[in-house]
């Protein structure tokens, strides 16, 4: 058995403690809004935060994600329902193409602003989350608006 604390919520699981905690996320505990592109930690799709640190959870185990705070796409918003502000800037920059990355890529922008409340472009370029439809202009505004948002 493993127990995960996801979006604040404890699930104890009958998983081997190996599993992959994307795998757990989306099979076992039913959270679909983190996706599945290469499984080899190179694409970001998959992207969580673990403890407040963007982490690719295709390549993390469950076992060394157990007693830490997993969030995911799902509870980035607060209990109320009120949007992060990369989520709130994501939808006025109308960053999304096909959709599928970019999950991951908010995941990976609200990490980079909890660091670095008003990251410069290099900054941004640090994100290494892969979009096959070339929305990167976009979500360097969408950060940019965001980081402008919270000051
Ligand atoms: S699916 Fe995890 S990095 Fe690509
Ligand atoms: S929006 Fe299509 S892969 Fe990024």
């Amino acid at each position: 058995m493993v127990t995960l604390k996801v979006n604040g919520q404890t699930h104890t699981l009958d998983i081997e403690p190996d599993m992959p905690l994307l795998w757990a996320i989306r099979d076992e505990i039913g959270l679909t809004g983190t996706k599945f592109g290469c499984g080899i930690a190179q694409c970001g799709a998959c992207t969580v935060h673990i403890d407040g640190v963007a982490m690719r959870s295709c390549s993390v185990t469950v076992s060394s994600a157990s007693g830490k705070e997993i969030t995911t796409i799902e509870g980035l918003a607060s209990p109320d329902g009120k949007l992060h502000p990369v989520q709130a800037a994501w939808i006025a920059e109308d960053v999304p193409q096909c959709g599928y990355c970019q999950s991951g890529q908010i995941m990976a922008a609200s990490a980079l602003l909890r660091q670095k409340p008003n990251p410069t472009d290099a900054d941004i370029d640090g994100i290494t989350n892969i979009c096959r439809c070339g929305t990167y202009i976009r979500i360097r505004r969408a950060i940019h608006r965001a980081a402008a948002t919270k000051a």
